[in-house]
């Protein structure tokens, strides 16, 4: 494990922040309300979370709270819903119908406001189209869109006939897209002409276009393209439709659209993620449980109230802004500010001038945008009135405690509190995180597990390590919005995250816990790697550069970085005979984009004759890590083959 690193940062940090008075006078849990929290969620978890799954609306009450058959559960079984009428219809009977669910501001400054009436509308008749274009319930959808509100219609379209969505990041390849549509058997895929990014437009339709070249994915059927960008792009007949088209062509009756209920049990939608082997997993999160706890920590977490302008910066393509820009915030009626384009485009202070014009009360962002600003310098940010912020969240990988410090300092004015939350695409929502009118926080912990979540930092025969060392994360009982499995592949479901501990989830991180119960994560202690909050699994680095006609073979590891918390190194040898070329690391850096997308691209490259090897074979990755860290090898050599691999790398690095 390598854990080492963090363990010194967090040992020395013994700063402490009470939840501001001002603040906790008027949240939404205080102190006393969490510990009575805390009791009846210990006293029963399942009670308390069929307690939380209450605020939802159901179609049919659920039998039974949970039925566990680890890794399988079932929350509130037999209980029939539709997420779309807890995230909107239940709204339009009250003040909230007028009340606006998205401002949006693109990246060249047009700003959209929508009413949760009309986004309910909008949601209706794309509903209305994906039926009459053959999708029902159980069908698999794919959306690859830039972060327009029309990204939030289609996933809640989707949901609301009963489909399952597949969010594919708009910055993945044609190649990336392929894998995931044809993984998921996706029928129809929505997309757009293009979004912008950095003042050029990102041509969405020509990477779907290359996608489904010669067939390669036989299932998709149709293609629905929303016009953005007005931008020329090849409709293929029979295939491809314009989204405003089949809108305006609908039928009075299509209208509206009533939501078809589903088994609390059945997926919402599928997502991507990278595990430490082989293709990316398909993460599948349900209806009932998933709800019922993004909306419940929506709401903690945040202390959500009724006029807050709540900004959550992910991209709609990665889990959190599944859960915290979409499901969560509608299902507690918020205005959801959303921003199409690049943080610092045209201008550094870009986030901090629509903080000021919108009056955004709830920030939650990444580690490495804070880190990028704070780099930038404060002038950016004093530039600007924040004092509409009340409350800052972080998320994504761990937060180094300067970091935090300015982010609470210098964008919070020390006023609002910080939340650190950390969860997992596998999660689905929030597992532990400050309550901030309650919790105490330290720079750099997530604090503690929320209520009705057990976690726990153990050993590797999944004995609990207490507070004197630092162990393996794992959660103790199951809870509503954990993953179901990974798409047709039950097996590795149960490999990946359940057969390390027996009964225990295995989470991946690393972790301790300290004399107050604050929890430090550590990061990854597998084969992936968090660059800037985005996983990506070592082995698919690989496997890219080993495409490539003139790799032989390719080893990526993770060395720390300021910025994005981690860069990834790769060692790369050559085939035989294979005369160096300058434009080779070019050239591969193009195979990473082309194959996965630009954010999976190395930091450095380096040329090796050959790869330090143990007897068996295995490429000793911790070695090339050490290496790429720290420019030498200090660790254990002893089971190395062949010395004189890493002999060679190690006086390149000293020159
Ligand atoms: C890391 C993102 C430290 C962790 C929601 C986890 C964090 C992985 C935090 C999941 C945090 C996430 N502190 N580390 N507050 N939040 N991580 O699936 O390593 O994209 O396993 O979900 O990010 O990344 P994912």
């Amino acid at each position: 494990m390598r854990l080492e690193h963090h363990l010194d940062i967090h040992l020395n940090e013994t700063r402490q922040f009470l939840p501001p008075v001002e603040f906790s006078s008027t949240a939404k849990i205080d102190a006393e309300s969490y510990a009575q929290l805390q009791k009846e969620a210990q006293e029963n978890p399942v009670a308390f979370w069929e307690k939380a799954a209450r605020n939802l609306v159901w179609k049919k009450p659920w039998k039974t709270g949970l039925i566990w058959n680890a890794p399988k559960a079932q929350w509130f079984a037999e209980g029939k819903l539709n997420v779309t009428e807890s995230c909107l219809d239940r709204h339009l009977a009250t003040d909230r119908r007028h009340k606006n669910a998205i401002v949006w501001e693109g990246e060249d400054g047009e700003i959209q406001k929508i009413t949760y009436e009309e986004l309910h509308r909008q949601v209706c008749q794309l509903a209305s189209v994906l039926v009459n274009k053959g999708i029902r319930v159980g069908d698999t959808v794919a959306i690859y869109m830039p972060l327009v509100p029309e990204a939030v219609v289609a996933m809640l379209a989707c949901a609301r006939v009963g489909a399952i969505h597949s969010v594919i990041f708009g910055g993945f390849s044609a190649e990336s897209i392929k894998d995931r549509v044809n993984d998921a058997g996706c029928s129809l895929i929505i997309t757009a002409d293009g979004g912008y990014r950095k003042g050029q437009i990102v041509s969405l339709k020509k990477n779907i276009d290359k996608a489904l070249q010669e067939q390669a994915c036989p299932t998709v059927h149709t293609v629905l393209v929303y016009r953005r960008t007005n931008s020329d792009v090849e409709m293929t007949p029979g295939r491809d439709v314009w989204w405003q088209e089949a809108v305006q062509n609908l039928e009075k009756q299509d209208l509206l659209f009533d939501a078809v209920s589903v088994d609390s049990e059945h997926p919402l939608f599928i997502l991507y993620t990278s595990g430490t082997t082989g293709k990316p997993k398909g993460i599948v999160h349900t209806s009932g449980g998933y709800l019922t706890q993004v909306a419940a920590t929506t709401s903690w977490v945040f202390d959500l109230k009724e006029d807050d302008i709540y900004w959550c910066t992910a991209d709609v393509g990665w889990i959190t802004g599944h859960s915290y820009v979409v499901y969560g915030p509608l299902a507690c009626g918020a205005t959801v500010f959303l921003y199409e384009g690049a943080p610092l485009h045209p201008a550094p202070d870009r986030f901090w001038e629509m903080i000021e014009k919108h009056k955004i009360s709830i920030l939650y962002t990444a580690p490495t945008a804070i880190r990028t600003f704070m780099r930038l310098g404060d002038a950016h940010v004093k530039k600007h009135d924040l004092s509409s912020l009340r409350l800052l969240g972080t998320v994504g990988e761990p937060i180094n405690p300067e970091a935090w410090m300015w982010y609470r300092e210098i964008v919070g004015g020390s006023r609002c509190p910080i939340v650190d939350t950390w969860w997992q695409t596998e999660t689905g929502a929030m597992m532990i995180a400050p309550v901030p009118g309650a919790v105490i926080t330290k720079p750099g912990s997530a604090t503690r597990p929320l209520p009705g979540i057990q976690m726990d930092v153990v050993d590797g025969n999944g004995q609990s390590c207490g507070t004197k060392m630092g162990g393996y994360l794992v959660a103790r009982h199951p809870w509503p919005s954990m993953a179901r499995g990974i798409w047709k592949d039950e097996d590795r479901f149960q490999e990946t995250y359940w057969s390390q501990m027996p009964g225990l989830y295995f989470a991946g991180d690393g972790a301790r816990i300290d004399e107050d119960g604050n929890f430090w994560i550590m990061g990854r202690i597998d084969d992936v790697v968090n660059i800037s909050g985005h996983r990506i699994g070592t082995m698919e680095v690989e496997s890219a550069l080993v495409s490539h006609p003139l790799v032989a073979e390719a080893a990526v590891v993770a060395r720390p970085d300021e910025i994005t918390g981690q860069a990834i190194v790769a060692f790369v040898t050559l085939k035989e005979n294979i005369a160096f070329d300058g434009n080779l690391e070019k050239k591969l850096m193009q195979t990473v984009t082309q194959q996965i997308g630009s954010f999976a691209k190395p930091a450095a490259i380096r040329f090796t004759d050959s790869l330090p090897k143990t007897r068996s074979g295995k490429i000793m990755r911790r070695l090339l890590r050490e290496l790429a860290t720290k420019g030498k090898i200090t660790g254990d050599t002893t089971t190395l083959e062949d010395f004189s691999a890493l002999v060679a790398l190690q006086q390149e690095e000293a020159l």
